[in-house]
């Protein structure tokens, strides 16, 4: 197959970190434009994905702001994660792949952009009888979810406690929740969320802004013994909450979608309690995870998707040059992910 010479891309503007800590933007022209780059060749062992669908993730927009785990490349493709077709290859296993489709990570960005280059090796070919919006947000929200759920099996916690609990993660854990029978307490900024959650798989949803919540909190801690908080948001109300929680509870903080941060005068009962703050990010998880252990995962991934028992859902769709001026609006509508799709 003939690749053009040139494709389009949104880049980020900037290189390196800054200090621009959320992922709220006002819009994505501020951190990204589009440019017209040459298509990638394969190196050795690299194949091309023609990009179909792309999603855009927290981590997608914390990075392009400097705030993520590593830095930005000025003038390189932003976009983590996707779904497409291997168009071509370099080496016996990435020629191997071409034709296949695939969901992938770009450790580097590149998803936003209608081709990108990548290790074979990270590569996930998929079953065929996958949605495309489950194919292209089939890593990172997902992996993660599942491994997360594992944290709190391994801590034989009786139940816990998820924040932002209407993001596709927090959906997919208390799908979990449910299927494994631990009772997951499902945090919400929004009442309209709360059915939702319910329906979901979590066995109580509390809405965090709702007059009487921590009374309301205290009682469902009371009842069901948390001793897991996933908490993707890091502000006071997570560590109002993580106070409140039984003595030994761990405080796992995986995003941080409040910008602020929380104060922790209680800080000394840690002495005490026996209670523990750490993170949580995917990368780190990859690496130290067996190849065993991330097949497994992966294969249960795409059978809960397949088979209907997770979905993906999707609130709007644009193309690259659409994005810049359209998707700081699109984030705004609740419950679902906004995807790019390069080729539109
Ligand atoms: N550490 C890791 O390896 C890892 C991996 C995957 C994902 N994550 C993190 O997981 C989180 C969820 O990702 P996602 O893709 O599932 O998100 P998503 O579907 O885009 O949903 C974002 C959710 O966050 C809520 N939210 C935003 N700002 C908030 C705030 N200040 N306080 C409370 N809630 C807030 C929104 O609630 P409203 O409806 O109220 O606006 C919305 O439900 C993100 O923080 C992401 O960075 C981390």
């Amino acid at each position: 197959m003939t690749l053009p010479a040139t494709m389009q891309a949104l880049v980020t503007r900037e290189g390196g970190y800054a200090n621009n800590p959320g992922p709220h933007i006002d819009a994505l022209s501020d951190w990204c434009e589009l440019r017209e780059l040459p298509v990638p060749e394969p190196e050795e062992g690299q194949v091309i994905v023609r990009v179909a669908l792309a999603s855009v993730n927290p981590s997608d927009l914390h990075y392009v702001k400097g705030s993520y785990g590593q830095p930005r490349i000025a003038g390189g493709p932003a976009g983590f994660e996707g779904t497409g077709e291997v168009v071509a290859g370099k080496g016996k296993a990435a020629e191997g792949l071409v034709g296949a489709r695939v969901a992938f990570v770009a450790p580097l960005g590149g998803a936003w952009a209608e081709y990108v280059a990548l290790d074979h090796s990270i590569v996930i070919p998929l079953r065929p009888d996958l949605l495309e919006e489950d194919a292209a947000a089939q890593i990172v929200n997902p992996l993660t979810a599942m491994a997360m759920f594992d944290l709190v099996r391994e801590a034989k916690a009786e139940a816990f406690v998820a924040t932002a609990a209407a993001s596709q993660l927090g959906k997919l854990l208390a799908g979990l929740a449910r299927d494994h029978g631990i009772p997951m307490i499902a945090l919400v900024r929004r009442e309209s969320q709360l059915a939702l959650l319910e329906e979901k798989g979590a066995a109580e949803a509390l809405q965090t802004t709702a007059p009487g919540f921590a009374e309301a909190f205290a009682g469902a801690a009371k009842r069901l013994k948390p001793r897991v908080l996933l908490d993707a948001v890091a502000d006071q109300v997570s560590a109002d909450v993580f106070f409140a929680m039984p003595n030994r509870a761990r405080w796992v903080v995986y995003g941080q979608l409040d910008a602020e941060g929380p104060r922790l005068p209680q800080i000394g009962t840690l002495i005490f309690t026996g209670k523990r703050i750490e993170g949580f990010w995917l990368t780190e998880w990859m690496r130290a995870a067996s190849s065993e252990k991330r097949v497994g995962v992966v294969q249960e991934v795409q059978a809960r998707f397949a088979e209907g028992r997770w979905r993906t859902d999707v609130t709007a769709t644009l193309g690259l040059g659409d994005a810049l001026a359209g998707l700081a609006k699109a984030l705004e509508t609740p419950d679902g992910k906004v995807m790019i799709r390069p080729g539109a």
